[in-house]
């Protein structure tokens, strides 16, 4: 971590916890968290979840974000969500292109470019997931992956800060495998990512925007990767879904906690 980015720990509940468990656990975590002033802390509940979540969360300084969005508008797209919809439910961040929508629903790298900007045109903040198979990391194809999904998920994208966009690193071949990328491997990767922020946005806003890391982060780990220069928080998903797990990730982001 950088000392002038604030870090920023998302959770990720994917497609678990209903309503009542996702407000439940949004609670417990706002007793213990709320204290904790110098870190940015985000939960992404299942869009059904989202409006009791963000209305339990009111005043709170956790932030709540969507998994997911369709676009802007309204119509005939049987079970998506709009961006109109997610923000008036609560939802001030949205997860764009985690590697489960890419490969799972086919969610294309054009998909994520138009999602980004009809997010940023409704005000809703993305963080944007980037991350390479493990056959692509084996041909030696990781930048170059890496350099197609930043390029076409951010094209014509201008964030009004650069703390309105975060990037998460997540190698598909960590998430939820319980094999985690090596310090060394997020070392080289974050440090990359960095280079990219800072000629595409420019060196000020290209070192403002944060990186995080994820792929089986936990309590037991959290400290070493949150330890690399940029890394500037972590996108958590099965170590989130257990309150007293994403208390320990986060509290290791803010030392003396
Ligand atoms: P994991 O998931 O922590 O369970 O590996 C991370 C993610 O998919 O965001």
């Amino acid at each position: 971590m950088h000392p002038n980015r604030r870090p920023f720990l998302a959770g990720n509940w994917k497609m678990n916890l209903t309503v009542s468990r996702s407000v439940a656990l949004a609670a417990e975590l706002q007793r213990v968290l709320e204290r904790l002033r110098a870190v940015d802390i985000g939960l992404f509940p299942t869009a059904l979840a989202l409006h009791a979540v963000a209305t339990r969360l009111a005043g709170s300084r956790l932030l709540v974000g969507a998994q997911n969005v369709h676009g802007k508008g309204f119509g005939a797209f049987t079970g998506e969500n709009s961006v109109d919809m997610l923000r008036e439910a609560g939802a001030t961040w949205c997860l764009v292109g985690h590697s489960e929508r890419r490969h799972l629903f086919g969610e294309t790298i054009a998909d994520t470019g138009r999602k980004v900007l009809d997010l940023a045109a409704a005000g809703i903040r993305t963080i944007l997931c980037v991350g390479e198979t493990l056959q692509e990391r084996e041909a030696g194809k990781t930048l170059a992956i890496l350099e197609a999904q930043l390029r076409g998920g951010l094209a014509g994208h201008a964030p009004a800060s650069p703390a309105d966009l975060v990037i998460a690193y997540e190698p598909v071949w960590a998430i939820g495998t319980g094999h985690t990328a090596s310090t060394a491997q997020v070392d080289e990767v974050h440090t990359w990512i960095r280079g990219w922020l800072r000629e595409r946005f420019g060196a000020a806003a290209g070192d403002a925007i944060r990186i995080q890391y994820g792929g089986s982060v936990k309590p037991s780990n959290a400290p070493e990767l949150l330890a690399v220069p940029d890394v500037d928080g972590a996108l958590v998903g099965g170590a989130a879904l257990d309150a007293e797990s994403f208390v320990a990730i986060v509290k290791a982001a803010v030392p003396g906690n």
